[in-house]
């Protein structure tokens, strides 16, 4: 057993298992330009009251999941925690950075690691990452279907070809206040069927039994009022407008009434996506809403807001349960190797030349004999090994096709030209 290990709930990522998610950042960065969002950056802890107030005290992320920090020395006073979430981050950098004033809407994306103190199992993590994207100033309801567009183009990009999106609306502060008070009477209703921590909830937070996974809870859910039933004109108009947008841009949906989501700031449209089949267990594989009070609720103009986040780790772990082959590391196209183990300098002179030229070589700096470094050169996938030996004092060197076993002179002034033609997609 190694004196230290990675703390519970988190993970390295090696080399192998970070290629997977290195490519969908990627998807992630082309989709979010392509439809014109740009790239923020917020910090990894906020002041605690940030998400306190932003995603709500009595939620699983703020009650249960905070990790919380404090400086040995110094600002002691500061209670920060570390972020497990980054819309309420994004709206205080939109406050405090007045981007009100900007042309709106300000589209912005994100892509980072997360923190929740949660129960550690296959798929939730204490360190997880999420794509952000979050866009400000448009009331909809025509973005959020383009938002939600936006993550199944994600996710077919991805190859992950079974995804399929729930939808909800949760109503606004015209119509919630009537909703919540029918559905904390029905609960009320069945206060002795209730768990200890649904019971504690009903008083604060009735909304939130409808997000509990307490199988006990199921059937009540299941029999509970809806708030698609109860939503006043403008909230009724809104869901009606964003199935009208999803039909036209052909985004096959599902109505999921119980799907409140477990952050507060939501208002009318809420979402998440599941592997078909998976919906209604906890491995959700993304989801958001709109969240028109929130940047007000940070002290900023009241702006509509809606995003959502995709969480990286969970799309990796399904392409590997879909059989998808791994991503394949790149591979250097040549390796330089050298006849005189000791020429080290001389290795790394040409190799560096090679790389100044744009193309992926590696040097062998040990001091072992050639036929070892031509073994190792293998071993990493090289299509070429750059051989120097006596050659080189009339300018040239041996080039080995490593693939075929052949090999032939080649001046040193052209090798540079010579592999970028064989560079595979070059
Ligand atoms: P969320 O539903 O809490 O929403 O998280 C979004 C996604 O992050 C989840 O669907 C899941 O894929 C992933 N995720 C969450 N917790 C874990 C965990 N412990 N381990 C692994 N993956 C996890 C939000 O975070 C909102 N900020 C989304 C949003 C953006 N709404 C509006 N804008």
């Amino acid at each position: 057993m190694p004196t230290y290990r990675a703390p519970r709930g988190t993970r390295d990522l090696l080399p192998a298992d970070r290629a997977p998610f290195a490519r969908l950042e990627r998807i992630a960065r082309d989709l979010a330009s392509r439809y014109g969002y740009r790239e923020i950056e917020v910090p990894i802890f906020e002041q605690g009251a940030v998400f306190e107030h932003g995603i709500g005290e009595v939620t699983d992320v703020v009650e249960k999941e905070l990790f919380r920090v404090s400086p040995s020395r110094g600002e002691e006073r500061e209670r920060w925690a570390l972020r497990p979430e980054a819309t309420a981050g994004i709206c205080r950098a939109y406050v405090e950075h007045g981007m009100q004033t900007w042309p709106q809407p300000v589209k912005l994306a994100m892509t980072g690691p997360m923190f929740r103190y949660d129960r550690p199992q296959a798929g939730r993590y204490r360190q997880f990452w999420q794509w952000n994207v979050e866009a400000f100033g448009d009331p909809g309801p025509a973005v959020d279907a383009e938002l939600i567009e936006l993550g199944m183009q994600f996710y077919r990009a991805a190859s992950l070809d079974d995804v399929e999106v729930l939808v909800n609306s949760i109503g606004d502060p015209a119509c919630r206040p009537a909703y919540v008070a029918e559905l904390a009477a029905y609960f009320r209703g069945h206060e002795a069927a209730l768990p200890e921590l649904e019971r504690r909830r009903l008083a604060a937070n009735p909304l939130r039994l409808l997000d509990s996974k307490e199988p006990a809870m199921a059937a009540l859910i299941a029999a509970a009022p809806k708030s698609i039933d109860r939503l006043c004109g403008a909230c009724a108009a809104h869901f009606a407008g964003v199935r009208a947008h999803l039909d036209a841009v052909s985004i096959a949906y599902r109505i999921e009434p119980a799907l409140v989501r477990g952050l507060d700031y939501y208002t009318r449209t809420t979402f998440e996506f599941y592997r078909r089949g998976a919906a209604g267990q906890q491995q959700a594989l993304g989801g958001g809403g709109r969240y028109d009070g929130l940047v007000a609720l940070l002290g900023g103009k009241p702006t509509p807001g809606i995003g959502f986040a995709l969480g990286l780790d969970r799309v990796v772990l399904a392409l590997e349960s879909a059989g998808t082959a791994p991503v394949e590391e790149a591979a250097p196209i040549a390796v330089v190797v050298g006849a005189d183990p000791a020429d080290t300098a001389g290795r790394l002179v040409v190799a560096t030349r090679l790389r100044g030229a744009g193309l992926a070589v590696h040097a062998d700096l040990s001091q072992r004999k050639l036929g070892r470094q031509l073994e190792a050169a293998v071993k990493e996938g090289a299509h070429y090994a750059v051989i120097l030996g006596d050659e080189l004092a009339a300018g040239d060197v041996q080039l080995r096709d490593l693939d075929a076993a052949s090999q032939k002179l080649v001046p040193l002034e052209s090798l540079a030209a010579l592999l970028r033609r064989k560079t595979p997609g070059a």
